[in-house]
């Protein structure tokens, strides 16, 4: 029950609602961001704003996680023009990927050239805490591998390739501007981390066998959200960045597992011992969301120093 939008056509007609919505100094922004959960604070820096619920365009979906809103952000950081999602749609929502990358196309549309994504993630590094903001520079995504592509099916625009390179997906420049924009604000050097995202699709949590496959793997985070973007973002040739902050220990990675053989357990109890269970680790969406808040005015931060050091081109 796959819904396939036609991009193209949908997109010709938000272009020319939003050309009839915005001043001329906001139609082409320069530089879209996509806000994750609890990150939607990030809008707060854009001035001369205009706003424009998802509603009031064709195709988009409505985004049904807490801490997302569905709008879209026109306006300025500093000099330079930009778009914000304040609420993204992911396909465990039941979202088509053509839906969750929508937005994405249209912001190339616009005239987006530099796509800024953050996102909320576990971290699967015992060296990576809570709170870190990690700098993506790769990604792992099983769903990808085995069938679950955005860019399945015909091609996105006439002049698009077939085959999408990802061995660079993570543009290097912009990677380099966030740390660059991390030491001029002065953050711990502990504040940001490099790592690889694995992207599951959820809205389960990992078992404890996913995350251990993931870790060795080499990934540092794990989320949810983001690589059907950046794989729509490459096939219309942003350049690509993405922050994610980590808002949980992924269950099993630091905290032990509460887990233990129930062999044992029952053995102890025939020989008279009671063994202490430690308490089983979960994790959930409130914790996710508060730490989101807390770190807010980090990210925050960072995207704009990021943007205002953009080169003009
Ligand atoms: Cl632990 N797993 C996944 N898949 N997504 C997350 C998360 C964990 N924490 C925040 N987002």
């Amino acid at each position: 029950s796959t819904k396939t939008l036609d991009v193209n056509a949908t997109s010709a007609e938000n272009v020319a609602r939003l050309v009839k919505l915005l001043p001329a100094d906001l139609r082409t922004p320069r530089v879209g961001i996509v806000c994750g959960s609890g990150l939607g604070t990030l809008a707060e820096d854009i001035t001369e704003r205009v706003i424009v619920p998802y509603s009031a365009l064709e195709g988009f979906g409505e985004s049904t996680v807490s801490g997302h809103r569905n709008e879209l952000a026109f306006g300025k950081v500093g000099d330079v023009p930009v778009v914000a999602m304040l609420g993204r749609f992911h396909p465990y929502e039941g979202h088509s990927l053509a839906t969750v990358v929508y937005p994405i196309r249209l912001m190339a549309d616009l005239g987006v050239q530099d796509l800024i994504i953050t996102n909320a993630a576990g971290s699967l590094n015992a060296d990576v805490p809570v709170g870190t903001i990690v700098v993506i520079d790769d990604h792992i995504a099983l769903p990808l591998l085995t069938g679950l592509n955005p860019l399945l099916g015909a091609l996105s625009r006439p002049t698009s390739r077939r085959f999408v390179p990802l061995s660079d997906a993570y543009t290097h420049a912009l990677r380099l501007a966030a740390f660059r924009a991390a030491h001029a604000l002065g953050l711990p050097r502990a504040a940001l981390a490099e790592g690889t995202y694995a992207w599951v699709s959820g809205p389960t949590y990992e078992t404890r066998g996913e995350a251990a496959l993931l870790a060795t793997a080499g990934a540092s985070v794990v989320g949810m959200s983001t690589v059907p973007e950046v794989v729509a973002a490459r096939d219309e040739g942003l350049r690509v960045l993405v922050l994610s902050l980590v808002t949980n220990m992924v269950v099993g990675i630091v905290q032990g597992t509460g887990v233990r053989s129930v062999r044992e357990e029952l053995d102890a109890e025939l020989a008279g011992q009671t063994l202490q269970r430690p308490p089983t680790p979960t994790v959930s969406h409130e914790e996710v969301l508060a730490v989101g808040k807390s770190k807010a005015e980090v990210m925050r931060q960072l995207v704009e120093r990021i943007i205002i050091s953009l080169p003009s081109t």
